[in-house]
């Protein structure tokens, strides 16, 4: 059981891998183990919601995957669209504003479209974040921000000085509190690109469950594994 007295993160990143060694294991294709993933994921925002956890961040696809065969990204494709379309669709009923992280170039028209439809439909929604990092890469936000800050400075709209490290997130792709808690389940100990900026000073967990097999109650461990966490950020505790 959660011990609500402790504090919860404010922000939670999930790396979610494992989804093809779930399936390869069960003799299934990869893409089967893409959509137990995203079965995993719709049990995780409700169970997020419960525990009032308001911002949460999930690498759905980085950059780097379209180097996979083709089969395996025009499934992943078509299951972003049929999941904002419909699976996802409680997140409106719920209050959730959801929100998207990465560059919009290559990706299909259809998945722009219903990732637009989704993010208008919810824009007012204040009770909880959800932010989809979808053909996302870490150092391509930070370039990208790099490049917004420049123009703004050519135009005479920013003043060089005025830029520090507290509102340098506003040119990220999504303004959002820096991640508390970084999962990647999996077992593999890498970040892999993913939200550089955001998770400076974030905890990290790294379980061995493959990503269909994070239920509710894994990421409960999970939280009681950041309740343990003395987070100093380079102070000293007295
Ligand atoms: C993560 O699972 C989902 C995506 C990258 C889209 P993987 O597809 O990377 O699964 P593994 O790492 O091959 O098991
Ligand atoms: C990271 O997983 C990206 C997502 C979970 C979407 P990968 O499976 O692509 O990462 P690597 O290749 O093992 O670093
Ligand atoms: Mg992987």
């Amino acid at each position: 059981m959660i011990d609500q007295k402790i504090p919860l993160p404010r922000h939670v990143g999930i790396i979610m891998d494992g989804n093809g060694r779930w399936a390869t294991k069960r003799g299934l294709s990869r893409s089967m183990g893409h959509k137990a993933g995203a079965k995993a994921l719709k049990k995780l925002c409700k169970h997020l919601l419960k525990l009032e956890i308001p911002y949460l961040s999930v690498f759905a696809f980085s950059t780097e995957n379209f180097k996979r065969d083709k089969e395996e990204v025009d499934y992943l494709m078509n299951l972003f669209i049929t999941m904002f379309q419909t699976e996802f669709s409680f997140l409106k009923d719920e209050q959730v504003r959801v929100v998207f992280s990465g560059r919009r170039e290559p990706l299909p028209v259809d998945v722009l479209k219903t990732m637009d439809q989704i993010t208008e439909e919810t824009k007012d929604n204040e009770r909880a974040t959800l932010n989809v990092c979808l053909n996302y890469g870490g150092q391509s936000e930070l370039v990208d921000a790099t490049k917004k800050v420049v123009q703004l400075v050519q135009e005479g709209n920013l003043k060089i000085d005025e830029l520090n490290e507290n509102n340098f997130a506003q040119y990220l792709y999504q303004d959002l509190p820096p991640l508390d808690f970084v999962i990647r389940t999996s077992g593999e100990m890498r970040i892999s690109n993913f939200m550089l900026w955001q998770a400076s000073y974030a905890e990290f967990y790294f379980p061995d469950v493959l990503f269909p097999d994070f239920t509710p109650k894994e990421f409960d461990k999970a939280i009681l594994e950041f309740q343990k966490r003395d987070r100093r950020f380079g102070g000293v505790k007295k």
